[in-house]
This record gives C-alpha cells, structure tokens and sequence, in this order.
C-alpha cells in the first residue's frame, strides 16, 4: 500500500530536517529522488551517499529559491535527467526575519513569501504542467500548524505565507482532478529539525509543553505522511490540509 517504487520524486530542500528524512524514506522504498538543496552542500551529497549505500537511486541538484529564475529550471533539470516527474514534494521553506511585527521590514516579508509561497507556487506550476501532459502525478506541499493560528508575534508573516500555500493547494487541486494530478498539503507542528537553530528561536521547552502530547515532532512523523500521500494509498486523495502536530 505504501509502495513509491519506480516513482520520480523531487523533493526541495532535501539537505536536512524533514526534507532530508522525507527522500531518504521515499528512497529506501524504492522512489528515484531528487536531493534538491541551496546551501547544504555536505548534508545533501552526505544523504545521496547513505541513498547509494542502500542501494536506492538519487541525484543531487543545487538552487537558490530566492532567485525567481530558478524555479523552471529545477523542475526541467529533474525531468532531463531522470526522465519524468511522478510526485513533487514543496518542502524548502523557512522564516526570514524572525522578529516582532512591530519591527517587520519589507526584505523579510518579501524573502519569506517567496520561499514559502511564489517559490512552491512557481515550481508546482512547472510540475503540472508536465503532469497534465503525462497522465497526472501528485504535488504535496509542505505547510505549517502557524497556518492555522496565525503564527506567533514573531512568525506572522511566515504563518500568513504557508496559508496562501494551503489556499494554493486547494486551487490546484480543483483544477488538476481533471488531469489526475493531486493536491495536498502538510500542516507540519513544532518539529525538531535546524529550522528553529536558524531563526534563534528560545523558550523551545515551553512551546513544547505546550503541544497536547508533550513532545517535539521528528521529520520522520512528516515524511511518512508524505509517503502515504505519494504512494497508492493515497491515490483518492486531493484539495486536503493534513495536520501532523501533535494536537496543536
Ligand atoms: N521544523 C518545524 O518545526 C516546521 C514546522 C512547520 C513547518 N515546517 C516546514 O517544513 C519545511 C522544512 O523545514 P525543516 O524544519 O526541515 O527546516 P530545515 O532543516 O531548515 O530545512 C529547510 C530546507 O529548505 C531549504 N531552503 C531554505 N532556504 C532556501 C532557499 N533560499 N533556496 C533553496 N532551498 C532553501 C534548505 O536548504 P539548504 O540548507 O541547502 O540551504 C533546507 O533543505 C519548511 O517548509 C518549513 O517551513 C517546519
């Protein structure tokens, strides 16, 4: 049931944290993946070695998301080398400028919705493009629990982006059911992964307690609700919002 075998995944920011957990699952099910990263040269060619070594099938592929220029040129390089493009997960993401939004300024709010918001949106649009020429495949965006509650003072802008992510998911995926191209995205809680160490977040063991099962989620609880999305069992699946967080 949750078998990707033979399936030509790409996965954005696959160098670490649920990205990286998320190709190397995909990939010891037998998917042929696509490591996509920006600067985490080490983490993404160190996973392409622990994909060799268990005999799964990958490849590396380096891009800026910042830069708008980048996002056709991903998707068409995935498709040149490995010949298709079955599932496409949108999981690089990130807040830029993690401060009050009383201290908001435009760069951060600009950078933060074009990682989490234009990047996806302009990526995906490549992705069914080929889909709807191709008998279909699925798009899976990777969406946060800030989506829900608005984000935090400091996260509001971020919490706004994954949002329009979530509205974007729900749009696509009314006009690919024709197509056979599937939509969803993950509401991702509080996971433990270098997301948090980049925006220099505190109070973590507070937030934390806050989540009803006491506990951080790891990139593994994501990547296999990614899995069940990608694989056959979740082939009557689109337009949804799944949450994984915890009871947030
Ligand atoms: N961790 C959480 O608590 C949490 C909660 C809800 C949602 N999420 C979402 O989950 C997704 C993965 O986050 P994570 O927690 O795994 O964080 P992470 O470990 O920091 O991973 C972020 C990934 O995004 C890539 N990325 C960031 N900026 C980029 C850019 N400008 N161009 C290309 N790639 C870029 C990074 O690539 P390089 O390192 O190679 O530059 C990295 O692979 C994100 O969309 C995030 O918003 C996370």
């Amino acid at each position: 049931m949750f078998d990707v075998k033979g399936k030509k995944i790409l996965v954005t920011g696959a160098s670490t944290g649920i990205g990286a957990c998320t190709a190397e699952l995909l990939a010891s099910r037998g998917a042929t993946v696509g490591l996509h990263y920006n600067r985490s040269s080490k983490e993404a060619n160190d996973l392409l070695q622990r994909i060799y070594e268990f005999g799964g099938t990958a490849a590396i592929l380096q891009a800026d998301l910042l830069d708008a220029s980048s996002h056709k040129s991903l998707v068409d390089a995935f498709i040149c080398s490995f010949g298709g493009l079955d599932v496409l997960v949108n999981n690089a993401g990130g807040i830029h400028g993690f401060k009050h939004f009383l201290e908001m300024d435009d760069a951060s709010w600009d950078d933060t919705f074009m990682i989490n918001v234009k990047a996806p949106f302009f990526i995906a649009k490549e992705a069914f493009a080929f889909m709807k020429d191709n008998g279909g495949g699925k798009i899976i965006n990777i969406s946060s629990i800030s989506a829900k509650y608005g984000g935090s003072s400091h996260s509001m802008h971020y919490g706004a982006a994954k949002a329009a992510l979530d509205s974007l998911t729900k749009g696509m995926s009314r006009h690919g059911a024709e197509y056979n191209i599937l939509v969803n995205s993950i509401r991702a809680g509080f996971v433990d992964t270098p997301f948090h160490k980049k925006i220099n977040r505190q109070n973590i063991d507070e937030r934390v307690r806050s989540i009803p099962l006491k506990k951080a989620g790891e990139p593994i609880d994501i990547a296999r609700m990614v899995l069940f999305l990608a694989s056959e069992a979740g082939d009557y699946v689109t337009g949804e919002t799944f949450t994984v967080a915890g009871g947030d």
